[in-house]
């Protein structure tokens, strides 16, 4: 995944700047190829020559090299980058950069930057919780900004708490699984609010058992994931599945149909948009027996009553925010979809079909067709990270208008 990536590493003046030297040299092993820009107070804390060394590139610091007048371009860097990385990223720098400061070539280069930029602060644990620290990392993630949280330990300090830099290995594996890393133009999702819904919801019957569906979630999930990418804010509402987290994705996990509706709603009351991906189960047991139901009898009939669509639901107040929704249909598909389309006031629909090979449950490829009030576009077979990237890129142009 890193291997051929363009990272600029950004150290600024932290005694975690130690930590640099070792993510540099992780990057490089994973095959990445690592520039390196410090800010002036960075290096009182590890020397150009180091980071040189081992990212095996020139360092950046000032504007211009003193010695031959050589200017370094902040806009070439950020053009050469697939992702600026600042770890790691200090109180001072995030606020200078929540609020346009550019008294730096750091600075410069995130300000005119068109690729994802991920930082993981580190600091002292009262400056981490101070209100102005919290005011600056969430303005940033609201702009599409990834952070990579500080977990809590011993601080250089002495004290304990949140604040310390994410650990080097753990800061790879994030960026091994970050879509942003294939990201080169700044999306116009980002810093944008969306709502996803995921998986198969679960209806109990008693507490043994329960009704549910097929869906794993692996659609809705490379969605959130890709959203997530392109810089977006994403609350992912998950029903069933055995999937992780995308890399920068807020989770809520629901069972039931209801529970879904009601985080989503939730959700959905400050977001710019929703994809509805799950697969939500249209009728639930009328009553759910408290107790474990024993065999008695042939037959059983288990009565039913219908759900809320929290689709139809969130269709009916979105004014003029983005809705996708999916149809997973086996007959009369494109018939059935537009039908959908209007009746839930999508401003998309996403078609797929049962009948065409390799496209529904569980595999990790689908074949769609996105239909809106125009018309119906088939896409080919395709990956199911690749459809969410066409999903996204349709909802992009949806922000167009
Ligand atoms: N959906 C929803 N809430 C429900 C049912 C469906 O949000 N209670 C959403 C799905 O996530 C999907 C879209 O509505 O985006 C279409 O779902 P589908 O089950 O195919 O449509 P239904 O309206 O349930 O139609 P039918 O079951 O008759 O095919």
């Amino acid at each position: 995944m890193l291997k051929g990536k363009h990272i600029l590493l950004g150290v600024t003046g932290s005694i975690a700047a130690y930590k640099a030297a070792m993510l540099c040299r992780l990057l490089k092993t994973a095959g990445a190829e690592v520039k390196v820009l410090m800010t002036p107070t960075a290096k009182e804390f590890i020397t150009p020559l180091t980071m040189a060394t081992l990212s095996k590139n020139p360092v950046a610091v000032e504007f211009y090299n003193p010695e031959n007048g050589d200017w370094h371009s902040h806009i070439s860097m950020g053009e050469w980058a697939d992702c600026l990385l600042i770890a790691p990223a200090t109180a001072n720098t995030l606020a200078k950069m929540a609020h346009g400061v550019a008294d730096n070539l750091l600075l410069t280069t995130y300000l005119s930057a068109r690729c994802s930029t991920v930082v993981a602060p580190a600091m002292d644990c009262d400056m981490f919780a101070h209100e102005a620290t919290q005011a600056n990392i969430a303005l940033l993630k609201e702009r599409g900004v990834t952070v990579i949280d500080s977990p809590s330990g011993e601080l250089a300090s002495g004290l304990s708490g949140k604040g310390r830099m994410a650990e080097p290995e753990a800061i790879l594996r994030f960026l091994e699984s970050f879509p942003g890393l294939n990201q080169k133009k700044k999306s116009n999702l980002a810093g944008r609010r969306f709502v996803v819904t995921a998986g198969a919801t679960i209806e109990a019957i008693d507490p043994v058992r329960y009704i549910t569906n097929h869906s794993t979630g692996k659609m809705g999930y490379a969605v959130a994931g890709e959203l997530a990418a392109r810089g977006a804010r994403v609350t992912l509402i998950s029903g069933h599945t055995v999937l992780p987290t995308p890399a920068g994705v807020e989770r809520t996990d629901v069972a039931s149909a209801e529970e879904m509706y009601d985080a989503a709603r939730k959700a959905f009351a400050d977001a710019d948009g929703a994809v509805m991906c799950a697969a939500v189960a249209d009728y639930t047991p009328k009553e759910v027996s408290p107790s474990k139901i024993k065999k008695d009898g042939d037959t059983l009939t288990i009565e039913l009553r219908r759900t809320k669509d929290i689709a139809a639901s969130l269709g009916r107040e979105k004014g003029d925010r983005l809705l996708v929704g999916f149809a997973l249909e086996t007959d009369d598909e494109i018939v059935n979809a537009e039908e959908k389309l209007r009746r839930k006031n999508f401003d998309f629909i996403v078609l797929n079909s049962l009948r065409d090979k390799g496209a529904g449950f569980g595999v990790d490829t689908n074949k769609v067709t996105i239909i809106d009030a125009e018309g119906g576009k088939a896409l080919p077979l395709m990956s199911k990270s690749d459809t969410a990237a066409a999903i996204a890129d349709r909802m992009e142009s949806f922000f167009e208008r």
